[in-house]
């Protein structure tokens, strides 16, 4: 009796704080929801939008040639971004129509989809939504390929057959593999892919208002917002890249894309890589923060007008460990002795903002990561992987749509 008397206000106790807990836990899930909640109602105007425009322009232009390829589908933002835009780029140089489709968006389901101009409407311009390819194609006037994929000769054997009479054309392999991204047959592509870039990319408007916002309110110079600070801007892929960078190590992999160009491998940390040596390929891939700060060091060290750094990287619920990493990296790179012995003039880093503080509004989480690509493409010197997408697209967009230098890009 005793006992239970003393117990029943304990069990309550226990009561109320699980009671307390669920309703927290509930709490923090909807919010995370409602956060990343997508703006259906938006992405279903734009794809209406799409298909509108689309059957005007299949109607207003009956002698078109098109193109449709296969692509990937699924992976990131940035493997699929740069994909489209090497299509498209290939749809231009044979004069077809790029046929375009969806972007595959794994935070919301393996199989969701987003309208390609929620992203890039640049490229939705004069071409076709792969939603009313059919309209513009029958049967009898597609012809279907299958393209060698002999990494050397694939780019212009593709151009030697969409450059055919045929009204359109299916390329129903998978082309532009991770192989041929990652070859030297890629630097061939450079000095027009260049040209493309400056010519056709540009973000949509809520990206590019979002990132003017984070630049306002985390007083980074750009653009939009020329008062703010000059700015360093690194690139620190952590998450998911412990297990993808071990087997890439252990299938000897190189970088992917632009990081191979040769007029980079100046701006790579040494040593050099080497595929063969599995150290190297980790040291590059994963690097430890005492390669970040060595390299940081080399960029600022005689730089004093350069004390701002921001951070893009993808710590998250399920990747809490990386915003222990992003505080021992920003400490250290703020701390006054250290970057006296380190030999910085000037002092240490005055500020070190990060992605987790881009001005993200309801409904917005889907651009963040396009948002995180504008402010490394904007910083005065970017740090990057040449391991990742979303690196190597920033050094393409600076390089090549923006005519920037390779002396302020550096690839751990
Ligand atoms: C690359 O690494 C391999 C194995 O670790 C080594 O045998 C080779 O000498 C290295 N090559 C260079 C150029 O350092
Ligand atoms: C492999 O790479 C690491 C890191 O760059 C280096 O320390 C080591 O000497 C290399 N091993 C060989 C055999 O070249």
């Amino acid at each position: 009796m005793k006992f239970k008397l003393l117990a029943s206000p304990a069990r309550w106790r226990i009561f109320r704080f699980l009671l307390a807990f669920v309703l927290l836990a509930s709490l923090v899930t909807s919010y995370i929801y409602l956060k990343h909640r997508p703006s259906y109602a938006l992405y279903d105007t734009l794809a209406n939008h799409e298909v509108s425009e689309s059957r005007r322009f299949i109607r207003n232009s009956p002698d078109n040639k098109y193109v449709f390829f296969r692509q990937l589908q699924g992976a990131g933002f940035n493997n699929q971004a740069q994909e489209i835009l090497l299509f498209h780029h290939l749809a231009l140089l044979t004069s077809r129509v790029y046929v375009y489709q969806p972007i595959i968006w794994r935070p919301r389901g393996s199989e969701a989809t987003v309208p390609l101009s929620a992203f890039i409407p640049s490229i939705t311009r004069n071409s076709v939504s792969a939603a009313v390819f059919s309209e513009a194609c029958s049967p009898e006037e597609t012809r279907r390929v299958d393209i060698n994929i002999d990494h050397g000769a694939l780019w212009e054997d593709t151009k030697q057959q969409l450059s055919g009479d045929e009204k359109c054309i299916v390329v129903e392999n998978w082309i532009l593999n991770w192989g041929f991204l990652a070859s030297d047959a890629l630097h061939a592509i450079w000095p027009e892919f260049q040209k493309y870039l400056s010519a056709h990319f540009q973000w949509s408007d809520p990206i590019r208002a979002i990132a003017a916002r984070a630049q306002a309110d985390l007083t980074l110079r750009g653009p939009f917002n020329p008062e703010g600070e000059r700015y360093i801007a690194l690139h620190f892929r952590r998450g998911d890249f412990e297990g993808h960078c071990q087997s890439l190590a252990e299938q000897q992999t190189g970088f992917t894309t632009w990081a191979t160009l040769p007029s980079l491998s100046p701006s790579i940390h040494s040593p050099t890589l080497n595929t063969t040596n599995h150290t190297s390929i980790i040291d590059h891939c994963y690097p430890a923060l005492h390669r970040i700060v060595d390299l940081i060091d080399a960029q600022v060290r005689d730089k004093p007008h350069l004390r701002t750094l921001h951070v893009l990287h993808d710590g998250a619920w399920d990747h809490p460990l990386v915003y222990a990493q992003h505080y021992r990296l920003a400490a250290t790179l703020t701390n006054a002795q250290r970057a006296r012995e380190a030999g910085w003039v000037g002092g240490p880093m005055k500020r070190v903002t990060h992605s987790a503080q881009v001005p993200i509004q309801w409904g917005e989480a889907d651009w963040a990561v396009a948002v995180d690509v504008e402010l490394a493409r904007r910083a005065e010197i970017f740090v990057g992987n040449g391991y990742s997408s979303l690196s190597t697209q920033v050094v393409a967009l600076r390089l090549g749509a923006d005519g920037g230098r390779v002396e302020d890009v550096a690839l751990l």
